[in-house]
């Protein structure tokens, strides 16, 4: 059985007091949703030291949405792993589509990320997904392949043991467009079977989340398929009755 996880990305969405709020009222839910669920909250930076505070021994966790590619020095305006980690964080997004697209993130400077992450005791969230030229030109599984292997496949198995993997069509991110359930279960399963190819049995156990456009009303369905571990939720995790209402879709 793999772990069942609803993560939320709050982007670049409320200030430090109202992200201390919606912990609050993510908390005050919880109690009767919860359940196997494993609850990741992903604020922006400035919220983390709160966050991590008014989180410690709950059922919620804390991400931050990415980390410098670099250990520490003369980089302007980055965070690093160890910053984010010495905070009591526990997990970082990296990948995201927003931040190859905007932001100019290639592989090899994930690569960068993803073993400054695990060298400070980060799990790593990794996004893949394919744009909609990529899905209808049928590019979709070169496309998440790559991003697999330019990047997953240089970790050892003891840093493979720990990923999550979140699969995010960039066409269904914030536009209302879900993928169906069937999409998602076809691409999770290539996901699978492609890390199958380098880590073996080893990537039965690895969560793979669906994200884009996920809301209460949705999330049975794609949650229900079988190589679907759980979401990587957007605008809907910035209403604790929404997040936690997908979460109530297990
Ligand atoms: P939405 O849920 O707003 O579509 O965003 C998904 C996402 O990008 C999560 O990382």
């Amino acid at each position: 059985m793999r772990k069942q996880i609803v993560a939320g990305n709050w982007k670049m969405n409320t200030t430090p007091e109202q992200g201390v709020e919606l912990v609050k009222s993510i908390l005050k839910g919880i109690g009767t949703h919860c359940g196997s669920v494993n609850y990741i909250v992903c604020p922006p930076y400035t919220h983390l030291s709160e966050v991590t505070k008014i989180t410690r021994g709950t059922n919620i966790r804390v991400g931050a949405q990415n980390c410098a590619d670099e250990a520490k020095g003369a980089y302007t305006g980055e965070v690093s792993a160890e910053m984010i980690a010495s905070l009591g964080v526990d997990y970082v997004i990296l990948g995201h589509s927003e931040r190859r697209q905007y932001y100019g993130e290639t592989s090899e400077k994930l690569n960068k990320r993803l073993n400054l992450a695990y060298a400070n005791g980060l799990v790593p969230i990794y996004c893949v997904g394919e744009t909609l030229e990529e899905r209808e030109s049928g590019k979709l599984w070169d496309v998440v392949k790559a991003q697999l292997e330019e990047v997953v496949f240089g970790l050892t198995d003891e840093q493979f043991r720990k990923l999550i993997i979140a699969y995010e069509p960039v066409w269904a991110i914030g536009t209302g467009k879900v993928a169906t359930a069937d999409q998602a279960q076809e691409m999770h399963a290539f996901i699978r079977k492609t890390l199958t190819v380098k880590y073996k049995e080893l990537a039965d156990k690895t969560p793979i989340l669906y994200g884009g456009s996920v809301k209460p009303d949705n999330a049975k369905e794609i949650f229900a398929k079988p190589d679907v571990d759980g979401g990587l939720i957007g605008g809907a995790a910035l209403k604790a009755e929404d997040f936690l209402g997908i979460g109530a879709g297990f």
